[in-house]
């Protein structure tokens, strides 16, 4: 399908086909989809820890608020942000380096910004909130190409997350993103603010 009827058609899912389960090649395809997405410096913040097993999804339900769809999902992805992303971006970028397409000195030049930029715990926050954001997104987008659903989720406690699954204080857990094959009861796609509310052009002034 064009990628405009993906987007208009996408619904939150909050009812998913319990017993229903998916490969993980495609998984891992919609994992790819995600990780084409865009990020500051390139530095790709996102981390997916994939929940497909009866019992992990029952110690996620847990942190989860009892959210039911946790558990009917073919698979709950917990999409994390790197903190320290930018530590390793000589490393990261050494691989476009290595492809032609950049520079050694136009690295060490972005490696020096993003050093500064990104000394500060909360940049450090902002920047992985937005490139896992921005990964959700598409692989919602991809999800739904492929003829699943998606339904992204704040509903959780990340401390026992972080805790459930063994992710280090290095890791922050952005959202739940639960994607499988959609029951009868979803909502269809609910009301958006208008076009001419949410855009202006040239100020900011009359959204006051
Ligand atoms: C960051 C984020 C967190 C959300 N958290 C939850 C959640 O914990 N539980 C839930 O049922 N829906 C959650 N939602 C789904 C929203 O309610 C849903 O996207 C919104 O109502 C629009 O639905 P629609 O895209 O189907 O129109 C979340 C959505 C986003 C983007």
């Amino acid at each position: 399908m064009h990628t405009l009827g993906i987007i208009n058609q996408r619904i939150s899912a909050n009812k998913f086909a319990p017993d229903t389960s998916l490969s993980h090649t495609v998984i891992e395809e919609l994992v790819a989809c995600a990780t084409q997405a865009p990020s500051s410096f390139n530095q790709q913040h996102w981390r997916f820890v994939a929940i497909t097993e009866p019992q992990d999804k029952e110690r996620l339900k847990a942190v989860a608020y009892g959210q039911q769809k946790v558990i009917d999902a073919a698979v709950t992805f917990i999409v994390l942000g790197d903190l320290l992303a930018h530590t390793k971006l000589a490393e990261t970028l050494g691989r476009s380096v290595k492809a032609g397409i950049i520079d050694q000195a136009v690295v060490d030049g972005m490696v020096g910004m993003a050093g500064q930029m990104y000394a500060n715990p909360a940049a450090q926050r902002d920047e992985a909130i937005r490139s896992a954001s921005l990964a959700a997104m598409t692989l919602m987008l991809a999800a739904e190409a492929k003829g699943l659903v998606s339904g992204p989720m704040i509903g959780f406690d990340p401390e026992g997350v972080k805790r459930e699954f063994q992710i280090s204080e290095r890791y922050l857990p952005v959202m739940l993103l639960a994607v499988g094959y959609p029951a009868p009861g979803n909502w269809p796609r609910k009301v958006r603010l208008s076009v001419s509310e949410v855009l202006t052009y040239g100020t900011g002034e009359s959204l006051a």
